[in-house]
């Protein structure tokens, strides 16, 4: 198939997703050294707001994150995940940050899980997302589309490696979406409701 592209506007990835901290030094020792993103910007925002920090994620993207003075506890369920998936609750609230995935390398994945392990990061198992009734696999065969491993930073914020193992194709695109009242919108992304659609001869 060819690429699917945007014919609206020229975006390139994604050039900060910000995030809250309760502890800039913590988030340094965990992003900068333990992760190894280099620390690219700091900024002490004006009439003691406050801090933004940037660390480099590759690509040119970055991940940035704001430590306000007297900010709200963490909220697990609502802000953030309760458990890792695969072993928790992965429900968050409307508006939330779920969690974010790092590209990684197909090739390094399985090495990075362990060198997240000698660090010290208690990791979910490995899912290896596939098209099967449970959508995950034990192993990698041809229907693995992607690769996840997740892990919590010191505030609760869920991270993930991902890998992807696979191409898409217009049979990826085949479900309809589900509305705030829980119905499907019958017709708006499968071909039956694409048929559905089409005006009357
Ligand atoms: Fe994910």
């Amino acid at each position: 198939m060819a690429k699917p592209t945007n014919t609206q506007f020229d975006i390139r990835g994604v050039n900060h997703l910000a995030l809250v901290c309760k502890d800039m030094a913590k988030t340094v020792e965990f992003y900068r050294d333990v992760l190894g993103m280099p620390l690219i910007k700091t900024i002490d925002l004006p009439h003691g707001m406050g801090q933004h920090f940037f660390f480099d994620i590759g690509n040119g993207d970055s991940l940035a994150f704001f430590w306000f003075p007297g900010a709200p506890e963490a909220a697990p369920g609502i802000a953030s995940p309760q458990g890792l998936p695969g072993l928790g609750s992965l429900m968050t609230a409307h508006g939330s940050m779920n969690h974010i995935a790092f590209n990684v390398p197909v090739e390094k994945f399985d090495d990075y899980c362990g060198r997240l392990k000698e660090k010290g990061i208690k990791l979910s198992p490995v899912l290896n997302h596939d098209n099967s009734p449970n959508q995950v696999s034990a192993t990698v065969t041809d229907e693995v589309f992607v690769r996840s491993v997740y892990f919590f930073d010191p505030d609760g914020i869920c991270l993930e490696f991902a890998a992807w193992t696979a191409d898409f194709d217009e049979s990826d695109v085949a479900h309809d979406p589900m509305m705030a009242d829980g119905r499907k919108a019958e017709g708006m992304i499968t071909a039956h409701g694409k048929a559905a659609l089409a005006p009357a001869e």
